[in-house]
C-alpha cells in the first residue's frame, strides 16, 4: 500500500459493445475488468501487456477521456469526477505514441505548445511567449523550432513538442502511452533520458505504457502487467522481470529479447 498516492484507481471496469451486423446479437468486450492502480508522488510505474490487454483503455479512463462502467479514481485524494477540465488538466496529462498525428499540422510549434494556456485563458502576449520558450528550453527544443510546423521537425523533435505541451500546465502526473515506439532506437534513448531528467527535476509521476520491457525497466521502479483487461502481476521492476510469477510475464519479457534475424 502506498501511504499518500497521487493517483489511486480502484476496481475500474469498462466494456465495449460490438455489433457485427443488423440482426446479430451485440457482443461485448470486457476491455477492463476490475483493475486497481496506485501511483505515489514522484513515482514512475510501468504498464506492460500484450496487444489488446486494455492498456490504452486504462490510460483513457485515468485521463478522464473515457468513463469507466464501474470503479473510481482519486487524484491527490479527490474523486476525478469532482475536477473541472482545467483542474484535471493541471493534474494529469498525456503523451501519446505518434507525435505526428497528435500535433495539428497547420499550427506552428509555438502555438501548439501554447494551446493549453490559450484555451484556458491563462496567459497572453509576452508572458505566454516567455512560458513557451522556457518549456522549450526544458525539453531541449531549440528556440528556432518554435516558428516551424510539425512536418518540418524530426520524430524525436516532435515528441519533445508533445512533452512540452503536456508539461506547460505543470501537471503532477504524465501518462505516456508507448512514447518511444514510433522512434528510431537512438532517438528512443534520448527521449527516455529526457523523461527521466524531467521526473527528477519536476518531481513528476509517470504511468509509462510500453510493450518494450526494456523501456519500462529503464524509467520505472514498479511494474504492472495486464492481460485480457485484468491486472495479473505487480511488483518492483527487478522482481517482475527478474522472477516473474506468471508464465505470461516471462513470455512478454522473452518476446522482447528475441532479436529477429535478418538476411
Ligand atoms: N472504442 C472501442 N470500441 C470497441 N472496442 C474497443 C474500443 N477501444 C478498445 N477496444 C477493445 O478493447 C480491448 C483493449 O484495447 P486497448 O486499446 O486498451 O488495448 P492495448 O493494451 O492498448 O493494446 P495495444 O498494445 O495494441 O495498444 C481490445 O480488445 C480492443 O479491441
Ligand atoms: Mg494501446
Amino acid at each position: 500500500m502506498i501511504a499518500d498516492p497521487i493517483l489511486a484507481a480502484t476496481n475500474l471496469s469498462r466494456a465495449f459493445r460490438l455489433r457485427s451486423g443488423l440482426f446479430a446479437q451485440a457482443q461485448s468486450i470486457q476491455a477492463l475488468d476490475g483493475v486497481s492502480v496506485t501511483i505515489a508522488a514522484g513515482e514512475a510505474v510501468g504498464l506492460a501487456g500484450e496487444s489488446g490487454s486494455g492498456k490504452s483503455t486504462l490510460a483513457a479512463i485515468l485521463l478522464g477521456l473515457d468513463r469507466p462502467d464501474a470503479g473510481n479514481i482519486q487524484l491527490a485524494g479527490r474523486d476525478i469526477v469532482e475536477y473541472g477540465r482545467l483542474a484535471r488538466a493541471r493534474m494529469i496529462q498525456p503523451v501519446f505514441q505518434d507525435p505526428y498525428s497528435s500535433l495539428n499540422p497547420r499550427h506552428r510549434i509555438h502555438d501548439i505548445i501554447a494551446a493549453p494556456l490559450v484555451i484556458h485563458s491563462l496567459a497572453t502576449g509576452g508572458v505566454l511567449s516567455q512560458k513557451v520558450q522556457s518549456i522549450a528550453d526544458l525539453v531541449g527544443l531549440g528556440r528556432s523550432m518554435l516558428q516551424r510546423y510539425p512536418h518540418e521537425l524530426s520524430g524525436g523533435q516532435r515528441q519533445r513538442v508533445a512533452i512540452a505541451r503536456a508539461l506547460i500546465l505543470e501537471p503532477r502526473i504524465v501518462i505516456c502511452d508507448e512514447p518511444t515506439s514510433a522512434l528510431d532506437v537512438s532517438v528512443q534513448a534520448q527521449i527516455l533520458n529526457l523523461l527521466s531528467d524531467l521526473q527528477s527535476e519536476l518531481g513528476l509521476s509517470y504511468l509509462l505504457i510500453s510493450h518494450d520491457l526494456a523501456v519500462v525497466s529503464q524509467l520505472c521502479t514498479r511494474a504492472i502487467i495486464m492481460r485480457e483487461g485484468k491486472l495479473v502481476e505487480e511488483g518492483s521492476v527487478d522482481r517482475v522481470f527478474g522472477q516473474p510469477q506468471e508464465a505470461y510475464t516471462a513470455r512478454l519479457r522473452d518476446a522482447v529479447l528475441e532479436v529477429p534475424s535478418h538476411g
